[in-house]
């Protein structure tokens, strides 16, 4: 097991990743020295397809630590990070008679920890809550640094709270039942953080992503090994996958330590900012689509793609960085086709991309793989804009 120290400009707040295979059987012991002798109850929040995999491994594991566990299922999908969901959660918190000194436990992917979060961040004012994310995504993104919240019908993450989360416990043997489109989209926001950020972590997440072939990947835990044999494939797949995995958690935990609320002030290349790379033309991607077509990380694939060429055409980044970038969204695996979206439609959805700071848009530019730039979007003509997109969007 590997264990990465969350630190954030508020001294008393720090909390501990720890990742591995097999680490779930550890979530009662790991819950217990994290929060204590005086935590009675755990209010585990998950959904029926999680749970179905793992529910009963976490509650037997936390039971067997003292704790009386209540669970509450949220319906799966993106469109039920809602404040009705929120409703109906922290509801649950009350019936459970969780009190300042018990523990909300998020078991899934991103929007079971969100939504799971910002209950936790908002009930009592505030109660401690555990991340055990499930999906690839949230294991190198959003289990870490918490950002919580739900959707409004006007747009993603409207309403929410930073919440830091007290311990985020990621056991990588849970990706084996991820479906091939999860890894997809959580493998373009991997490619996204070293774009951005860190040229090595961008090289070994491309070196893994040419080496593994994840259909062939067993669905059962259990490698199918001899103890006299040498390491079989999946073994040294499962090994490099963990040491990835910590890496993206090393990346973001330091940028979050340097930037925790994602300052409006700050516009360098290590402000938390940045890891909006991808993100302007993805959010518009997926409302022009309706939230139908593509994974949240699948749709930052594009967008990731279309920045590239933005920063090619305003003379920043080399033509053969671009490939680079190009290949390595190619081997995060084929995105949902793009290129038949109204350009300028999305140019307006754009326009209104509530991360917007007094009306105007900031775009992360990269200047070369690891390297990110923000630059204001009155740099960017609409000529420059369209052209992008244009050859963005069918880059695929
Ligand atoms: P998700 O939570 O919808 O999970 C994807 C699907 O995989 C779901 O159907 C889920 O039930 C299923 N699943 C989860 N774990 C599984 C497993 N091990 N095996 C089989 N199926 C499994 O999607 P996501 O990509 O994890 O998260 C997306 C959400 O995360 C979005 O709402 C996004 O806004 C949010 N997000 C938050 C942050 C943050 O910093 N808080 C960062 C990035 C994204
Ligand atoms: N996923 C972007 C962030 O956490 O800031």
């Amino acid at each position: 097991m590997q264990t990465i120290r969350v630190r954030t400009p508020v001294k008393s707040v720090k909390y501990d990743i720890r990742i591995g295979s097999g680490v779930l059987s550890e979530v009662g012991k790991e819950a217990r020295v994290t929060l204590g002798e005086r935590t009675q109850r755990i209010a585990l929040i998950s959904n029926e397809t999680v749970f179905k995999l793992f529910g009963e491994q976490t509650v037997s594991g936390l039971n067997a630590a003292g704790f009386e566990v209540s669970t509450w299922l949220m319906k799966d999908g993106e469109q039920y990070k809602s404040l009705r969901s929120l409703e109906q959660a922290l509801t649950f918190l009350s019936r459970s008679g969780i009190e300042r000194s018990d523990a909300v436990v998020a078991l899934g992917g991103g929007v079971v920890g969100d939504l799971a979060g910002f209950a936790a961040a908002s009930y009592l004012r505030g109660v401690a809550f555990i991340q055990v994310p499930t999906t690839l995504l949230a294991q190198i993104d959003a289990s870490v640094g918490g950002k919580t919240g739900v959707n409004l019908p006007a747009g993603k993450n409207l309403v929410g709270a930073f919440h830091q989360p007290r311990l985020v416990l990621i056991d990588t043997d849970t990706l084996r039942t991820l479906p091939p489109r999860e890894l997809t989209a959580g493998w373009c926001e991997a490619i996204k953080q070293g774009a951005v950020g860190d040229r090595k972590l961008f090289e070994r997440t491309v070196r893994l992503l040419s080496s593994i072939d994840f259909s062939l990947w067993p669905k059962e835990k259990k490698l199918q090994t001899n103890v006299h044999a040498a390491k079989s494939q999946t073994e040294v797949y499962a090994t490099d996958l963990a040491a990835t995995i910590a890496a993206h958690c090393r990346f973001k935990a330091a940028i979050v330590a340097g930037d925790e609320k994602e300052s409006l002030d700050r516009d360098d290349r290590r402000s938390r900012r940045i890891l909006n790379f991808g993100h302007t033309t993805g959010h518009a991607l997926e409302a022009v689509t309706g939230y139908r077509r593509f994974r949240h990380g699948e749709a930052v694939g594009h967008g990731m793609l279309v920045a590239g060429e933005i920063s090619k055409n305003l003379g920043m980044l080399a033509p053969r960085e671009l490939e680079s970038l190009r290949e390595a969204v190619r081997l995060c695996g084929p995105l949902p086709p793009a290129q038949d979206i109204d350009v300028d439609e999305v140019m307006r959805l754009i326009k209104s991309d509530k991360k917007s700071v007094s009306g105007k848009i900031k775009w992360v530019l990269i200047e070369e793989i690891g390297k990110a730039r923000i630059v204001d979007g009155s740099e960017i003509d609409s000529r420059t804009l369209r052209k992008s997109l244009r050859a963005g969007l069918r880059a695929q």
